[in-house]
């Protein structure tokens, strides 16, 4: 306990470092800036949290494994090391699970091939319980800066490259920084070594004091990776210091890349970084999109749509189903069932994600309430986005010849138009209002009902 203290008691004693630095503009991939032969390319990549493909409900939105390829292969495997820094995905449920083990057999995929994936405290336990840690020498290489008694990983990982003009070595250290093994971290970079070593730490807690005091107790490392507090990388330090500090960003929608060469200069190493954006134009790998297939089909199999927590609805209302309505508003009904808030269903079916619980819910009637969709098969009438998501559950409505008003507040276009989710929204209210409308009836025109 004594080494918390002391490493603890520094903190407040250094300086903090630049805290808040504008997102960099993503790297060129284009030819020319892609691969050079006496560069070693770090590709570093965290924080997925559990995103392992857009959505598609917009465009332009970045990110997806079976995009990585285009990015990491660009360099031949022998002068690229490939690292995941961890939190693979954001909670402990049944589908955090199953997305925990797909995205680690995707860094084992030879389009991805990862070299090292460091676990946060989570991340241990998910591997652990997955049985992904029985054997240490499988690839990925994990090491964790957490200590479980009962898992035997290592804290760092050590390999060298073959440059044209020379030798150089890359040591990856983790440090979980409440346990506070510094001094271990100290030896494990302080190991003697005839070629150049470039030396990279990765923190899980990185508040500008913590990175700085630590820094300054291992003045040998030329790197400090922090976790991410925005999709953006963010470069923290400057851009030429030594130190290099940065975060990776988060939901993988970008790769963040290392090219350090060697200078001639014994000790003297040439590090640049830049972020590259993972976007639409890069061509997806077929490998990873077939895991991602099977991947839906696990969700489908695991029955995760009927295992959605749900609450009750207030007294006693049911849903009744859009076609309910029909009988009454038939050209509400009509121009409705012309719209794509009709076949939002459809559209799922299109890609795959009917069954998956984290789409389903913005594109049905009613999936967090009792009574609501639970899966095609059961409640066939509450698919895609129908009358009842706008006008609240239908049964007392309808029970009384439509004389007791509907329930729901109908603006509530931003609980599914979310940014992440319908980018072009924002702004945009009265667009997307005109075009549902159902209600403003052209009364004068003999050829509408
Ligand atoms: C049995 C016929 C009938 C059915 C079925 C019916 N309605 Fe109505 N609805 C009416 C009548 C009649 C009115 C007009 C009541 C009034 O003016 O007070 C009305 C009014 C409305 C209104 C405007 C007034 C308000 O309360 O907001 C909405 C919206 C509405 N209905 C939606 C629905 C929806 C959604 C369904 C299906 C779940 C539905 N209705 C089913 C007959 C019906
Ligand atoms: C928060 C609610 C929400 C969630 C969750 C959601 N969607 Fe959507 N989705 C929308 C909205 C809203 C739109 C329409 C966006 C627009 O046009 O502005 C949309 C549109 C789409 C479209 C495009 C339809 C078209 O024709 O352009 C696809 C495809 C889609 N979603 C698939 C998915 C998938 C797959 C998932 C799960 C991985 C998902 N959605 C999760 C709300 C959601
Ligand atoms: C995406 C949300 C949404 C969906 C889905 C939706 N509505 Fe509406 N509805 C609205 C809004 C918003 C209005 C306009 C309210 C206003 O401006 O007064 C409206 C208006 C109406 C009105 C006229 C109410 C009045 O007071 O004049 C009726 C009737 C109605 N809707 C029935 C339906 C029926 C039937 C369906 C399904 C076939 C349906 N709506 C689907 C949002 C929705
Ligand atoms: C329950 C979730 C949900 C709610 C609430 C919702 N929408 Fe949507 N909306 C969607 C989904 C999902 C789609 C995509 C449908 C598809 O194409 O598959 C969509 C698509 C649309 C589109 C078509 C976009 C395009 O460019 O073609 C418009 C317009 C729209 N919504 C308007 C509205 C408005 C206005 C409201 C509020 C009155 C609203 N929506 C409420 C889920 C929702």
């Amino acid at each position: 306990m004594s080494a918390v203290i002391a490493f603890c008691a520094s903190v407040a004693a250094t300086a903090p470092l630049k805290t808040a630095a504008p997102p960099l503009r993503a790297a060129d991939l284009s030819a020319g800036a892609a691969d050079k032969t006496d560069v070693l390319t770090i590709f570093l990549t965290g924080h997925e949290l559990g995103a392992m493909k857009p959505c598609g409900c917009s465009g332009g939105q970045l990110g997806g494994l079976d995009r990585r390829p285009a990015v990491l292969n660009r360099v031949p495997r022998q002068r690229r090391l490939v690292i995941d820094t961890g939190s693979l995905v954001a909670g402990d449920g049944e589908q955090d699970l199953l997305k925990f083990s797909t995205i680690m057999q995707a860094f084992r995929l030879p389009s991805l091939g990862y070299d090292l994936v460091n676990m946060t405290a989570d991340d241990l336990d998910k591997a652990f319980n997955l049985g992904l840690l029985s054997d240490p020498s499988s690839t990925p290489r994990i090491i964790s800066g957490h200590k479980r008694p009962e898992v035997n990983v290592r804290a760092s990982f050590s390999k060298s490259f073959g440059l044209e003009s020379g030798k150089l070595a890359v040591t990856v250290a983790a440090l979980d920084v409440e346990s506070c093994s510094i001094e271990q971290t100290e030896q494990v970079f302080a190991r003697k070594s005839d070629i150049p070593v470039f030396n990279m730490l990765i923190l899980n807690r990185c508040d500008p004091e913590i990175s700085a005091s630590v820094l300054k107790e291992l003045p040998m490392v030329d790197c400090l990776v922090c976790p991410a507090d925005s999709d953006e990388p963010r470069l923290i330090s400057e851009p030429d210091a030594r130190p290099l500090v940065f975060s990776v960003g988060r939901f993988g929608k970008y790769v963040n890349r290392l090219r350090i060469g060697l200078t001639g200069t014994p000790g003297k190493l040439q590090v640049e970084y830049a972020p590259v954006d993972v976007n639409e134009t890069l061509k997806p790998d077929s490998s990873l999109a077939n895991l991602y297939r099977a991947y839906q089909l696990l969700v489908k199999e695991q029955r995760l749509l009927e295992k959605y927590p749900r609450s009750s609805l207030p007294s006693g209302l049911r849903y009744a189903g859009s076609k309910s309505c029909k009988s009454c508003h038939e050209y509400n009904y009509e121009i409705w069932s012309t719209k794509p808030h009709a076949r939002a269903y459809a559209t799922l079916v299109e890609v795959g994600s009917e069954y998956d619980p984290e789409c389903v819910v913005c594109h049905v009637v009613g999936m967090k309430y009792y009574g609501g969709f639970i899966s095609p098969e059961q409640t066939p009438n509450l698919k895609d986005v129908g009358c009842e998501n706008c006008h609240g559950p239908g049964s007392e409505h309808n029970g009384n010849l439509g004389y007791a008003p509907t329930t729901e507040p109908k603006q509530n276009c931003t609980d599914c138009h979310t940014p992440e989710h319908s980018a072009r929204y924002a702004g945009k209210k009265q667009e997307y209002l005109e075009k549902i409308d159902h209600w403003t009836e052209p009364k004068a025109r003999s050829d509408v009902k």
